[in-house]
């Protein structure tokens, strides 16, 4: 009997050079960590440069942090190439990027603060889509005249950070909602299309998870005490990132498309 194929040596993200966007709170923090404990390089961003460079030097080495606004196009050429020259020997690109930058926005079409919406249109779904397209032209250039398992030589991933809410379209936040429910098309569209050539593009739906997201989106302080009171206890960062690396560590030929992470309790959305 032939001994079964491990995700990678050691079963850990060593060798992995990974981009996680949003780094300085919350699930990307976490995932930062996740990827750090087990073996990837990283490179970090947010636009709160204090907060990654804590990180970066509460991690020590293997790290590289790039502040800045995910959308602009001059962060994405820098997290790219930062993670190429100092990882990558100046020829390997990122192989592990995770979309993780975004935001929420209490209320609805109806009801949201309007003076919001283009911040949260650009993070979540502009910024997505410019890092999805940076990366995926230099990861399918590498591909370039491979074929078959060749393609396979080592695992190559994009996950995005999607939502139970851009899956399941809730009257109570339905203009953030929205911008999920472009990014679980994006992913799905893109997967479909670079999935041949050995890039594995996948998505993650989480329900509620605590977080920075509550104060930035401004939430109803009552009715989110309502929701978690009757749903709790509610997801921990860690929780999303565990998820993110077991993602990552399938063998390049295993691709988990899509998965979808609640509170055990949280019954919708
Ligand atoms: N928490 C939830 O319940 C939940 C549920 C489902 C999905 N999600 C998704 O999960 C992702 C992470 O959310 P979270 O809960 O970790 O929220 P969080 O604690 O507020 O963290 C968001 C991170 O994104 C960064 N960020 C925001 N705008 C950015 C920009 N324009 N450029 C670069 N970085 C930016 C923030 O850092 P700076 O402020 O320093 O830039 C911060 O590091 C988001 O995409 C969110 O939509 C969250």
């Amino acid at each position: 009997m032939s001994p079964v194929p491990s995700a990678s040596p050691g079963g850990t993200l060593s060798g992995r050079i990974a981009i996680v966007t949003g780094a300085s709170a919350g699930i990307g923090e976490a995932i930062a960590r996740d990827f750090h404990a087990h073996g990837a390089s990283i490179v970090i961003n947010a636009r709160r440069a204090e907060k990654l460079e804590q990180l970066a030097a509460y991690l020590g080495s293997r790290v590289a942090a790039v502040p800045g606004d995910a959308a602009e196009d001059s962060t994405i050429t820098a997290m790219l190439d930062t993670a190429r020259t100092k990882f990558g020997g100046g020829t390997r690109e990122a192989d592990l990027i995770i979309i993780n930058a975004g935001r929420g926005l209490g209320g609805t079409v109806i009801t949201s603060d309007i003076s919001q919406w283009e911040e949260m249109i650009r993070t979540n779904v502009l910024a997505a889509a410019k890092l999805i397209r940076a990366a995926g032209q230099r990861l399918l250039k590498e591909q370039e005249g491979k074929q078959g398992e060749a393609l396979l030589d080592r695992a190559r991933d994009i996950i995005v950070l999607g939502s139970t809410v851009g899956r399941h379209v809730s009257p109570f936040s339905s203009m953030y909602g929205g911008t999920k429910f472009n990014v679980h098309g994006m992913v799905e569209g893109v997967r479909r299309e670079i999935g041949p050539k050995g890039i594995r593009v996948s998505l993650i739906e989480p329900g509620f998870v605590v977080s920075e997201f509550q104060g930035v989106a401004g939430y109803d302080d009552a009715w989110l005490k309502g929701v978690w009171d009757r749903i709790g206890p509610v997801l921990k960062p860690e929780d999303v990132a565990r998820t993110v690396s077991f993602i990552a560590q399938q063998p390049p030929a295993v691709h988990i498309n899509d998965i979808m992470i609640r509170p055990t309790r949280q019954d919708y959305p």
